[in-house]
């Protein structure tokens, strides 16, 4: 009897410390700095971006159908649209590098490469905009893009205003190849002054901290007014490597990066590999139920023409969409990590909470992981009772527990769990 009144009370005890180190991690959740100001990007943009399936691939002789063309954006623009991608929410249609000519016009303005752009940007937005898409392109802060086409450096005002006139509606804002910290810092800053002063809405993404990062430590309140999304981290590709690499670097700075994002500026871990080559099954949940917790934005960098009714049932999940997407803004973060599984949890509107188990043991099969329902959202995401769905892997409701249980959950290797907690009275 007294064993068990022990047993019970440390239990509580503990539940006590994790809620109140839970709490901290919440704490940090509200944004405090003003975002950029241009009414865009409330809750994670969300679309289609070419660089990781597609990179800078210019061959259209040899490869006409995966070469970086209007060809290839308007297929994509019409799955989009009749696929049901549109209808969940991805609206952005986005060209990465390799979409320009090697040289400005006479006037000093960008073109697009006029062979695989023969109708040019204009009319792409226009096609774009008719199956009631926008249109995101790429430049880059300094002298050259990443792949060596003609950067911004010294022409701001003229890239904001030829992009505003071709109607485009985002603009992925690299940083390869600038001389300075303050250029580059101040090529950001003038670009999103730039893009404001067209009176266009144009979501501007930027990788502002990632190319600052070796040098100095960014500003996340200063980057948060000027940019609507950031990269902080490396190019994603198609391997489990580099998804865990992600998450491995967000969970280590979560204390600097997660209070800065919030309705209107966001951190972006880069682009969703789902439905590519390179993620198992598993994998690809992970990356789904992770990208929903920490309030990415979504940009898919696929195949709409070629992939698996599994994988794009998994983009399209409206529940999955919906945490993700949640108007609270909430970043979520790692809670803990124990025994090679890690909890993350991601506070919503309306008190609810998205928790997501993953299992990182590559060793071994499925394993089960017990977890008290008093040690998640601070103590508060169960009290005094609440209902569990399973959104991933299986959707499912588990039914209504109270603040005192706990939870037995099966997952399997690099898998991840995802469930949403409501609390009821
Ligand atoms: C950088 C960016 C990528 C992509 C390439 C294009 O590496 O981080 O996302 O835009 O450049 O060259």
């Amino acid at each position: 009897m007294t064993g068990t009144m022990n047993l019970r009370s440390r239990a509580q005890l503990l539940g006590c410390v994790l809620g109140l180190r839970s709490l901290a991690l919440v704490l940090w959740g509200i944004p405090g700095a003003r975002a950029l100001d241009n009414g865009l990007a409330m809750t994670p943009t969300m679309g289609w971006l070419h660089w990781e399936r597609f990179m800078c691939n210019t061959d259209c002789e040899e490869d006409p159908d995966s070469c970086v063309s209007e060809k290839l954006f308007m297929q994509m623009a019409d799955l989009m649209d009749s696929e049901g991608w549109r209808d969940v929410g991805y609206e952005y249609l986005c060209i990465d590098d390799c979409w320009m000519a090697p040289q400005r016009d006479s006037k000093g303005r960008l073109q697009a490469d006029p062979k695989r752009f023969p109708g040019g940007i204009r009319r792409l937005a226009d096609y774009v905009h008719g199956k009631g898409l926008k249109l995101g392109i790429y430049a880059d802060v300094g002298k050259l893009t990443c792949a060596g086409f003609p950067g911004s450096y010294g022409y701001y005002d003229i890239d904001a205003k030829t992009f505003a006139d071709w109607g485009v509606d985002l603009l992925k804002f690299d940083g390869c190849h600038f001389d300075t910290l303050v250029d580059l810092a101040d090529g950001y800053k003038y670009m999103s002054l730039a893009l404001n002063r067209t009176g266009r809405s144009i979501v501007y993404s930027c990788e502002w901290p990632l190319y600052m990062m070796p040098f100095r430590k960014p500003n996340y309140t200063e980057v948060r007014e000027y940019c609507n999304h950031w990269r902080n981290f490396a190019d994603i590709y198609d391997a489990w490597q580099s998804v865990k690499s992600v998450l491995d670097w967000t969970s280590s700075n979560q204390e600097k990066i997660v209070d800065a994002a919030g309705p209107g500026g966001w951190n972006d871990p880069d682009m969703l590999v789902i439905g590519n080559f390179g993620l198992s099954w598993d994998q690809q949940i992970t990356q789904m139920a992770l990208w929903a917790i920490m309030a990415a934005p979504l940009f898919m960098s696929n195949d709409l023409r070629q992939i698996s009714p599994q994988a794009k049932a998994l983009l399209q999940d409206k529940d999955v969409i919906a945490i993700n997407q949640d108007p609270l803004g909430k970043q979520g973060y790692r809670l803990r990590k124990e025994d090679n599984i890690e909890v993350w949890e991601r506070p919503l509107s309306d008190f609810a909470w998205a928790v997501a188990m993953v299992n990182l043991q590559e060793i071994g099969g499925p394993r089960f992981h017990t977890i008290s329902l008093a040690s998640l959202g601070g103590g508060l995401a169960c009290l005094p009772a609440c209902l569990i769905t399973e959104l991933l892997p299986v959707k499912g409701k588990l039914g209504f527990y109270e603040w005192t249980s706990s939870l037995k959950l099966r997952i399997n290797p690099t898998g991840t769990v995802l469930l949403r907690l409501d609390r009821t009275n």
